[in-house]
């Protein structure tokens, strides 16, 4: 019921775009057959783990192993204490580097808080933002998630903006709601042109840190959602977005993933870890 109310009322949000939601469309169908390349993307998310001394290990044989990997980007998103030692290690090499949160002022009487300006100052290209850990131990709301994406893009940083759905949700038929709500929080406020320099990241819920990854056709399913519901704002836009699978994904189910039309790489938690999971993960997307 409040889902369809939802519906409608976006429905309306898009009326005055209605004659081109048709023409979009189309247009998307057209870029599609053209087949527009989008280079795939791995981002390593650390989440709250690491040590100098690990993370010298890692850092080492990560980029070693992806090396001569030159048809895939790859990125690490390492907690703040070592953005320097990941700048340090990583300046010159074709492993970028990033953060995995971020504030949305760039100073302040903002006890505990990271602005993007000193992101920049480390190096950083990309940040995550509305990872669900943030919005489900940390309270962040769509709304936050909003305005850390677009101080993200105002600081020249490349925001990886997740979204999905809890497994309640997704038994419920709720996916495309809580998903396309998520998505809409930003294209509402700043416009489908944003996302010409920001990344997508589809990561339901019950697949993160749980071994039980979505199936390929399941992510495949949802990622093309989310490809069409912004066509419907801007076709060029949609063929060029990236959007990242992110859930249980490791050396062995990435090249299944990676293979579906819509899904453009990785957001890899445990698998980021090691490296001898990780540069496989890499590979895989280099050669899809
Ligand atoms: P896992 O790869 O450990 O399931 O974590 C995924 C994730 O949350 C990446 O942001």
């Amino acid at each position: 019921m409040i889902r369809h109310l939802y519906d409608n009322l976006m429905k309306l949000a898009h009326f005055p775009l209605t004659g081109t939601v048709l023409i979009s469309t189309i247009k998307l169908n057209r870029i599609n057959r053209k087949k527009m390349m989008r280079r795939k993307l791995v981002v390593g998310n650390w989440k709250m783990h690491g040590s100098i001394a690990s993370n010298k290990v890692l850092l080492a044989d990560v980029v070693a192993g992806v090396r001569n990997l030159d048809a895939a980007d790859c990125v690490v998103c390492v907690p703040y204490p070592y953005l320097c030692q990941a700048q340090s290690l990583l300046q010159g090499t074709n492993v970028a580097w990033g953060a995995q949160n971020m504030c949305s002022t760039n100073d302040g009487a903002l006890t505990g808080a990271v602005s993007p300006a000193m992101l920049v100052d480390y190096g950083c290209t990309h940040v995550i933002v509305g990872h669900s850990e943030r919005r489900n131990l940390f309270h962040e709301t769509d709304d936050t998630a909003a305005a850390r994406f677009n101080a993200a893009l105002e600081a020249g940083l490349v925001p990886i903006f997740c979204m999905g759905e809890s497994s309640e949700e997704r038994e419920s038929d709720w996916t495309e709601y809580i998903v396309g709500r998520q998505l809409d929080s930003i294209i509402r406020r700043y416009g489908p042109h944003v996302l010409e320099n920001a990344v997508l990241a589809y990561e339901p819920l019950w697949a993160v840190g749980s071994d039980k990854p979505a199936t390929p056709q399941q992510a495949q399913e949802v990622h093309e959602f989310i490809r069409k519901r912004i066509a419907r704002c801007d076709a060029q836009v949609a063929a060029q977005v990236r959007i990242l699978y992110g859930g249980s994904v490791t050396p062995a189910n990435a090249a299944q993933l990676f293979a579906m039309p819509d899904i453009d790489g990785g957001l890899i938690g445990r698998a980021s870890l090691s490296a001898q999971d990780f540069v496989p993960i890499c590979r895989a997307a280099s050669q899809s």
